[in-house]
C-alpha cells in the first residue's frame, strides 16, 4: 500500500508530478489559451464583478491560500484576504452577499472551516470550495468548487494535497484573469504552456532527495529554525516551517524575511539554521541582503536557489536547487525540497512520520 516507500509521506511527495498532473488535466487548453473550471463556470459571471475575495482555511490549506492571495491579487487585480477558519467564525466578521468565500480544505470536514463557511452563507456570500476528499461535508455545503485530484493523502502531514490547492488557485488566478481582462492572451498562452511543464519539473525537483538528505544529517539535532521567504516565498516558507515542526517536533518558524530584523534576528547564532527561498526572481537581491544579514551574525544558511545560481552559492552554507520558472510557480518547485527536508530529518529522529504525536488527519473538533 506504501508502493515500496518506507512511509505514506514519502510515497505522497512523489507522487507530486502525478497529482499536480491530475489537478489540471481537462482544466487547461494551452493552444488555446484557455482554462475551464466546470465546477465553477455558473459563477463566472461572479467572479468577474466581484469586489473582494475572502479565503478561509486552517492549517497548510491557510498557506495555499496565502499563495493563492498573492495570484489571485496579482494577475486578476482583485482583493483578497486571508482568515483563519477559527477566527473568522468567532469575530462578527463584516460581510454580505457581495463576497465571494473560497474555503480550502484537504480533507473537507475540518469544524472551523465548516463552521465559517456556514455563517458566511448565512450573511448571503457565495462560497467556492477547494477540497480533495470527493462528496465530504464542505463541498456539500459551497454554492461551487472545484477538487483538486490529489488522490488520498493518508500522511497526516499534508504535501500532495497542499501543492494540488496551489494548483487550483493558480487556474483560478489565471481564468479569473482572462475574464476580467487583466492578462493578455499572449502572456496567458506562455504561463499555460509553462504550467503545463510543471509536473516533469517537479519530478526534477525531486532529484535533490539524496543531496537534502545529507543536509538534513548535519541539521537533525537543531533545536530551532527559521525558514525565510518573500512574496509568494513567505506562505511556501511558513509551509516547511510548519512541516519540519509537526513532524521532527523542532521549533520552527517561517517569517518574511524582512521581518527578521524586528525580532527574530536576535535569536541567530551558530546554532541556528536558517532556511531561505533565494530563487532568481523579483525579490532576489533583497533576498541576498537578508541573507548576508543572518552570516553575519554565524547563522548557517541552507539556501533553495534557481538552476545555475552562482551569487547565493558563495554566501550559503548548502544551497538546494530547483528548475528555473517564472515567478506564479516558484510555490509549486520551493516547497517540494522543504518536504523533503522535514521528511529526513523526521525519520532521523526517529519520529513517526506518518502519525505524529497529537495530530489527526482530520480536525472536526474545534
Ligand atoms: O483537511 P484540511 O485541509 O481542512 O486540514 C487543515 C489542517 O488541519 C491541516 O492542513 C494540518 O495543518 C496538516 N496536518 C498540515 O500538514
Amino acid at each position: 500500500e506504501k508502493g515500496g516507500y518506507e512511509h505514506f509521506m514519502l510515497k505522497e511527495i512523489y507522487e507530486q508530478p502525478r497529482s499536480i498532473h491530475d489537478c489540471m488535466r481537462g482544466r487547461i487548453y494551452p493552444e488555446q489559451g484557455k482554462v475551464q473550471l466546470g465546477g465553477l463556470k455558473e459563477y463566472t459571471e461572479k467572479l468577474k464583478n466581484v469586489d473582494r475575495i475572502i479565503i478561509v482555511a486552517c492549517g497548510t490549506s491557510w498557506h495555499a491560500g496565502l499563495v493563492g492571495e498573492y495570484l489571485i491579487e496579482e494577475y486578476a487585480r482583485i482583493p483578497v484576504e486571508v482568515e483563519y477558519a477559527s477566527e473568522f467564525r468567532y469575530r462578527n466578521p463584516i460581510i454580505s452577499e457581495k463576497d465571494l468565500v473560497i474555503a480550502i480544505s484537504q480533507s473537507g470536514e475540518t469544524a472551523d472551516t465548516m463552521a465559517a463557511i456556514e455563517l458566511a452563507k448565512e450573511k448571503g456570500a457565495t462560497i467556492f470550495g477547494i477540497c480533495n476528499v470527493v462528496g465530504a461535508s464542505i463541498p456539500r455545503i459551497t454554492h461551487a468548487g472545484v477538487y483538486t485530484h490529489a488522490g488520498p493523502e493518508i500522511g497526516v502531514a499534508s504535501t500532495k494535497a497542499f501543492t494540488a490547492q496551489v494548483t487550483v488557485l493558480t487556474l483560478i488566478a489565471f481564468y479569473t484573469a482572462q475574464q476580467r481582462g487583466t492578462i493578455t492572451q499572449s502572456k496567458l498562452i506562455e504561463y499555460l504552456t509553462e504550467l503545463n511543464t510543471i509536473p516533469q519539473l517537479v519530478e526534477q525537483a525531486l532529484q535533490v532527495n539524496n543531496h537534502v538528505h545529507a543536509i538534513a544529517q548535519k541539521f537533525k539535532d537543531s533545536a530551532n529554525c527559521l525558514f525565510l521567504g518573500r512574496g509568494s516565498s513567505f506562505p511556501v516558507a511558513l509551509e516547511g516551517a510548519l512541516k519540519l515542526k509537526e513532524i521532527s517536533y523542532i521549533h520552527a518558524e517561517g517569517y518574511p524575511a524582512a521581518e527578521m530584523k524586528h525580532g527574530p534576528i536576535a535569536l541567530i547564532d551558530e546554532d541556528m539554521p536558517v532556511v531561505v527561498i533565494a530563487t532568481k526572481h523579483s525579490s532576489y537581491e533583497k533576498v541576498i541582503s537578508n541573507i548576508q544579514e543572518v552570516k553575519a551574525r554565524g547563522g548557517h544558511i541552507i539556501a533553495i536557489v534557481s538552476e545555475g545560481d552562482k551569487e547565493v552559492r558563495e554566501m550559503a552554507d548548502y544551497v538546494i536547487e530547483i528548475p528555473q520558472v517564472s515567478e506564479p510557480f516558484v510555490p509549486l518547485l520551493a516547497t517540494i525540497p522543504l518536504q523533503l527536508l522535514a521528511y529526513h530529518i523526521a525519520v532521523m529522529r526517529g519520529c513517526n512520520v506518518d502519525q505524529p504525536r497529537n495530530l489527526a488527519k482530520s480536525v472536526t473538533v474545534e
